[in-house]
């Protein structure tokens, strides 16, 4: 298994130094850098100056350079990138309240604010420059990763993130291939396996339903749980019926017909229902699970960051423990586990998602590529819906 060989990448942290040991891909060498050498060095990179509509989006070539501020962390030369619903909800603010409390100032470009930020969460690049403490990368390497929603995007021309959060990209998969997986890749692995409890051999033959089959997180999940040996049935509308059985769903069921409850209920009960929807399919896709043997409902659509936009991050959180709690004491006494999920940053799974992907279990679902100068048409294209796969923004022109 890649992760345990020697992921020496302990936090290590400096204080409020900047001062850092770093191996520099260009000079193949330890050195010490400091901010003073880096002061003046800048980067093209995409940013918005506040919150709003897709008109918030900004290029410019003169962003600050990243600088490795702890020797846990790596600095990766951006190749592609590609957009998730989060890039677009964060543009407009959403998740604000919390995730600034989660900001580093280190990484603040003016004190207290988190302007002008950049988005992107998913990368695949290649390694510049890594911290002292690094032993599981080198300059050079190929990797993939996708970077907390709290830390300086990946929409630019480098990226810094800890090695912890960082893979080696699979070998099957070009850049552009390798951005449309982590981020989903990284969601659906919280939902399944760190939530839900199910993983490569406790699957077999386990019955599945994912609500919302065709997007980035329905079409990884299709393939990961076909992979450890499940049976899925998926809901998408009907024009992508041949898309999601040909990436191995066993039965596909048109979420717009008029009785899509009805057709869900005349089949075998489930084992476990991944929620990729949410609102009202709460009401009624509970019952479609069995009850008393176990069987989990996991959403991933939470009111957490809405609550805490709302209401400040102390009464969000109390706002949404109480939500959960009464719904899982309520699912829990018709013997069913009901469960929220959310993305979580893991190198070690994402080495797991490599092997399946080399192994050619898992294939990379992308629907449209953009270059880099047209980061808001892909902002646009994905603020449009009815993904089919995922939207990449590819930097190997630039
Ligand atoms: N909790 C977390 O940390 C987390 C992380 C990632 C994503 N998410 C959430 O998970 C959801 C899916 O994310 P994604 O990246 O897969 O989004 P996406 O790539 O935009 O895909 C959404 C897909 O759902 C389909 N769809 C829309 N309404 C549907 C319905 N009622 N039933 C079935 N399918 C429906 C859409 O196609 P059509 O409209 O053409 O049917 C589209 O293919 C989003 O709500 C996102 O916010 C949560």
């Amino acid at each position: 298994m890649l992760q345990s060989v020697s992921r020496k990448v302990g936090p290590g942290r400096l204080g409020n130094s900047v001062r850092i040991g770093a191996n520099i891909f260009e000079n193949d060498i330890w050195r010490k850098i400091s901010t003073s050498s880096r002061k003046h060095t800048v980067m093209p990179a995409w940013v918005i100056d506040r919150y709003g509509n897709n008109s918030m989006l900004r290029f410019t070539k003169d962003y600050l350079f990243p600088i490795i501020h702890y020797p846990n962390e790596v600095m990766i030369k951006v190749h592609a990138v590609s957009l998730n619903p989060i890039d677009i909800s964060m543009r407009n603010g959403y998740g604000a309240t919390a995730l600034k409390m989660k900001r580093d100032p280190l990484n603040m470009k003016a004190a207290g604010s988190e302007f002008p930020l950049i988005l992107g969460r998913d990368v695949s690049g290649v390694i510049m420059e890594t911290g002292l403490n690094v032993s599981h990368f080198k300059p050079g390497d190929e990797v993939w990763a996708a970077v907390p929603p709290w830390k300086a995007g990946t929409l630019a021309e480098f990226v810094v993130a800890s090695a912890n959060e960082v893979a080696h990209k699979p070998k099957a998969l070009s850049h552009r291939q390798a951005a449309a997986l982590p981020y989903v890749a990284l969601t659906v692995w919280s939902a399944l396996v760190n939530t839900g409890g199910l993983k490569k051999d406790n699957c077999r033959g386990k019955r599945v339903l994912i609500l919302g089959g065709s997007g980035g997180i329905g079409t990884f999940a299709i393939q990961l749980l076909k992979a450890w040996g499940a049976h899925v049935t998926t809901t998408c509308a009907e024009n992508s019926f041949s898309f999601l059985k040909d990436l191995g769903a066993d039965h596909v069921i048109d979420y717009k017909a008029q009785n899509v409850e009805k057709q869900l209920n005349d089949l075998e009960m489930f084992d476990f229902i991944l929620d990729n929807v949410g609102g009202h399919t709460e009401d009624w896709a509970l019952n479609l699970l069995k009850p008393w043997s176990g069987a989990t409902y996991v959403t991933l659509v939470t009111p957490f960051m809405l609550n805490t936009d709302r209401l400040g991050v102390a009464d969000g959180v109390v706002r949404s423990g109480i939500t959960f709690g009464s719904k899982v004491l309520k699912h829990l006494s018709k013997g069913i586990h009901y469960r929220w999920a959310l993305f979580a940053p893991s190198g070690p799974s994402l080495d797991e998602v490599t092997e399946l992907v080399d192994e050619g279990k898992i294939r990379s679902v992308v629907e449209k590529v953009f270059p880099f100068l047209e980061v808001p048409k892909a902002f646009l294209k994905l603020e449009g819906g009815h993904a089919r796969g995922k939207t990449v923004i590819d930097r190997s022109g630039e």
